[in-house]
């Protein structure tokens, strides 16, 4: 009974869409409420550049915090990109830049 009991727990939750992610979010975001990101959403995706920024600040305080060699991801050509087109929450972060420029300098926090 019991095991039926999760069973259908764990379905539910599959059907919902929140079982395909990882529960952990990727570092210092690791203990964040879902809904700090996802509230509002019919299904959990990508949260918008402002739900970032809420907590980040702006375009210019993370260009600033990122200055160094020409390819400042936070301040380019390419304006201000959604956060989520490089930075992911549940799996690897991909730096977009690289599909046209050779930069070896940049890494993410861990990688
Ligand atoms: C509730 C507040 C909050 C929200 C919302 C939030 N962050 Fe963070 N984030 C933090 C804190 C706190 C840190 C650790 C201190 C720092 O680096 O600013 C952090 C760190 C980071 C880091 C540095 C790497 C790491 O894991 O330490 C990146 C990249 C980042 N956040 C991107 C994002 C993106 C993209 C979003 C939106 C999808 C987002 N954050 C939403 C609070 C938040
Ligand atoms: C074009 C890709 C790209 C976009 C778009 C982007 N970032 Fe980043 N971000 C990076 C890369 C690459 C690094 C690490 C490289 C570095 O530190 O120089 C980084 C570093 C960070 C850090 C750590 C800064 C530090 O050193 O303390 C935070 C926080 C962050 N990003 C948040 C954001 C948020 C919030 C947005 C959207 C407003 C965003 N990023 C948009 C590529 C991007
Ligand atoms: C800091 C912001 C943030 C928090 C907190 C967060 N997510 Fe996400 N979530 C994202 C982003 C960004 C994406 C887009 C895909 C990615 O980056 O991995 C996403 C995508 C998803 C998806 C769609 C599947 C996919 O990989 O595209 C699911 C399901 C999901 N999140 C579930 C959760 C659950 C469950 C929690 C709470 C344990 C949670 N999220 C907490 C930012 C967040
Ligand atoms: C679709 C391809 C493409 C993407 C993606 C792209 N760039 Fe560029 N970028 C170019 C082209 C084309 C030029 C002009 C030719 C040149 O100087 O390399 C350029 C020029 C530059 C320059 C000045 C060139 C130099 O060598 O001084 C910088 C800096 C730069 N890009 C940074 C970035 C950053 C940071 C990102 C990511 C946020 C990015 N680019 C994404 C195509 C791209």
């Amino acid at each position: 009974m019991l095991i039926r009991n999760v069973a259908i727990a764990l379905a539910a939750f599959a059907l919902l869409g929140l079982g395909q992610a990882n529960a952990a979010n990727n570092g210092s975001h690791a203990s964040l409420k879902c809904d700090t990101c996802h509230a509002g959403q019919a299904a959990p995706a990508a949260p918008s550049q402002k739900t970032c920024l809420k907590c980040h600040g702006s375009y210019e305080a993370l260009a600033a915090k990122t200055k160094g060699d020409k390819f400042n991801p936070h301040d380019s050509h390419m304006g201000r990109v959604e956060c989520t087109a490089c930075h992911s929450m549940h799996k690897k972060s991909q730096f977009i830049c690289r599909d046209c420029h050779a930069i070896p300098s940049r890494k993410f926090k861990g990688e």
